[in-house]
């Protein structure tokens, strides 16, 4: 199936990425959040990259324009979607919102459109289950900073066809990601391995083994780490980090997956990592 169109839902950091690296690999991309403040927040961050990128000498001016050209922003959903051949979801890590969104998708996109989700750690077959289409429902999850990292995981739901597993492989590639696939258990390959050891290093925070600076030093001196993992969890989200917690801990009933209490006290505090300025740090 030939893809022209990718719409992209939710413009936070990962939606935006998404966005970004659609654009540069020549789509034209619809990115939707639900505010005009959000959306022009994502295209902001997509513009800064860019200039970035020029600045380095990597780009010309003209080609960043070029780029920013097929990029639209949109808040109604029935025009950022309604031509779109594939959408990617990135909204909320929560099963409620996406699956409301995903219903509403089913309804306004044409038929033959891809429905994707960049979720960390739900269920693609419970997500496919909402709509018509469960053949056409996938993961393609991004890591994060997207625009950097070369991996896309690959979920296939239960009904997930060949044809649109091969589609989203190949849109993956032309994006300069190299895809995996994987099945679709909680926290599919890569949350089912880094989370836990997230959650250990704030345990070990919690029970005092050593100061935040500490732990994240020893991961990043003493594994080679590019990050320590309290600074990767700031980075990542405090609140997404606790939800593919919960996700792996319901899904598995396995208390081994109990998140740490103090995770949750951080994201109850508001304090989410750098999104919000707080997290384990502090961010000007
Ligand atoms: N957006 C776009 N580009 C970014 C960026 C961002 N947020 N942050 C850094 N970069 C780019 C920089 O521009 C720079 O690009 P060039 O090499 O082209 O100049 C490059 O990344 C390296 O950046 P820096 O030199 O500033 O910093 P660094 O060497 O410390 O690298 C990093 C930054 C790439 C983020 C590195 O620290 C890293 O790899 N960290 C770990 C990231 C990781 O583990 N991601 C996975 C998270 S888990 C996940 O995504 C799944 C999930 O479901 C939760
Ligand atoms: P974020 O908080 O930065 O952004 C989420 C965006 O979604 C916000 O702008 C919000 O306004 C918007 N939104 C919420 N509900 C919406 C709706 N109904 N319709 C449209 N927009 C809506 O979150 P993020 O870190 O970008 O994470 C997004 C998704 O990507 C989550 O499922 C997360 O698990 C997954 N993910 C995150 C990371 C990461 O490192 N942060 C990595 C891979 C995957």
């Amino acid at each position: 199936m030939g893809i022209q169109r990718v719409t992209v839902i939710g413009a936070g950091q990962m939606g935006s990425g998404i966005a970004q690296v659609a654009a540069q690999a020549g789509y034209r991309v619809q990115l939707h959040d639900l505010t005009e403040e959000q959306v022009e927040k994502g295209l902001a961050v997509i513009s800064r990259n860019l200039s970035r990128q020029v600045e380095k000498g990597r780009f010309q001016q003209l080609e960043k324009e070029a780029i920013l050209s097929r990029l639209d922003g949109a808040t109604d959903l029935r025009k950022a979607a309604g031509e779109a051949d594939i959408v990617v979801e990135a909204v909320v890590e929560n099963m409620a919102v996406k699956a409301d969104l995903f219903r509403q998708l089913d309804d306004v996109c044409p038929a033959h459109t891809i429905l994707a989700s960049n979720t960390s750690s739900l269920p693609i077959t419970e997500i496919a289950a909402v709509t018509k289409r469960p053949e056409q429902v996938i993961g393609m999850h991004f890591m994060n900073p997207v625009p950097v990292m070369k991996l896309v995981e690959v979920i296939r739901g239960l009904a997930t066809s060949d044809e649109v597993t091969q589609t989203v492989e190949a849109l993956a590639k032309e994006m300069g990601k190299t895809p995996v696939e994987v099945n679709d258990f909680p926290g599919f390959v890569s949350n089912r391995i880094l989370m836990p050891m997230i959650n250990e290093a704030v345990y070990a925070l919690y029970e005092g083994v050593a100061e935040k600076e500490a732990i994240d030093e020893v991961m990043k001196l003493g594994m080679n780490h590019p990050m320590g993992p309290l600074t990767l969890a700031d980075f990542i989200g405090l609140d997404t980090c606790l939800s593919i917690m919960e996700i792996l801990h319901e899904g598995f009933g396995d208390p081994k997956y109990r998140p740490c209490p103090l995770l949750r006290k951080y994201v109850k505090a508001g304090w989410l990592g750098r999104k919000t300025g707080r997290g384990f740090y502090v961010y000007e």
